[in-house]
């Protein structure tokens, strides 16, 4: 009896050590390059490098997709343990969340059909449709300038889709995203502005201080080793 129980805690201890504890990380997969879906799968930047992370710290990643918005709820009600999502770090969401170091730096910009003349700056977006997605920075920047006639979408391809069909006149995003989506989409050009510089960082729940602690540790270690500068060149081109 005894014999049998011992083998029992054994392979117990074993299954223990063996099973790599998951973390639960969201997204929203619809800002190409850092996370967008490919024939029914989620890929990008951000998939890459968190996964990179998790190796590190030794945790198996769970990727889940949800709305934007809807990312840093989740969070607090702890359905997921990590947000990655090219996420800006600000002010308002620091009182909602722990930040990790930042991995990439962005800044806003206005897309804008190629024959477009008019729209130089952000002061001539006023009076014209223009484009943001719920919730991102691009829509609080937006909702500052007097006179701009703002229209919000919940993704950015819908944005541009409305972009394409004359429906605004002007989109804001965030650069890379918007690099990437005018490459794919023709008759589009970017207007760069003088916007601020924004700080993407992964995000942990307030109160979980030692996971970032890790994964800041990790993130230099990933740049440190050039595993960060070949992701940027396998989804940067
Ligand atoms: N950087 C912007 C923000 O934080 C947009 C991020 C959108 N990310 C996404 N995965 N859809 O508001």
């Amino acid at each position: 009896m005894k014999k049998i129980l011992g083998i029992l805690l054994f392979i117990l201890m074993g299954a223990i050590v063996l099973s790599k504890e998951v973390l639960y990380v969201g997204t929203n997969a619809e800002f190409a390059p850092f996370e967008y879906m490919e024939n029914g799968e989620i890929i990008g930047f951000d998939i890459d490098l968190i996964n990179k992370i998790g190796e590190k710290i030794g945790k198996e990643i769970k990727i889940k997709n949800i709305a934007f918005d809807g990312l840093l709820p989740a969070l607090q009600t702890n359905k997921i343990d990590l947000i990655i999502a090219g996420m800006t770090v600000t002010k308002e969401r620091e009182k909602f969340v722990n930040f990790s170091n930042d991995y990439f730096v962005a800044n806003q910009v206005i897309i804008v059909p190629e024959n477009e003349g008019t729209i130089i700056n952000m002061d001539s977006l006023k009076n014209k449709k223009v484009g943001v997605v719920l919730g991102y920075t691009g829509d609080l920047i937006v909702s500052k300038i007097q006179g701009v006639n703002k229209v919000q979408y919940n993704s950015a391809p819908s944005s541009i889709m409305a972009l394409k069909g004359g429906n605004i006149d002007a989109m804001i995003l965030d650069s890379a995203p918007a690099q990437s989506y005018v490459a794919k989409n023709k008759g589009l050009k970017i207007i760069e502005i003088d916007s601020e510089v924004e700080k993407y960082a992964i995000a942990a729940e307030k109160n979980n201080e030692n996971l970032i602690k890790k994964i800041n540790k990790a993130l230099e270690e990933i740049k440190a080793e050039g595993i960060y500068d070949e992701l940027i060149i396998k989804h940067f081109n």
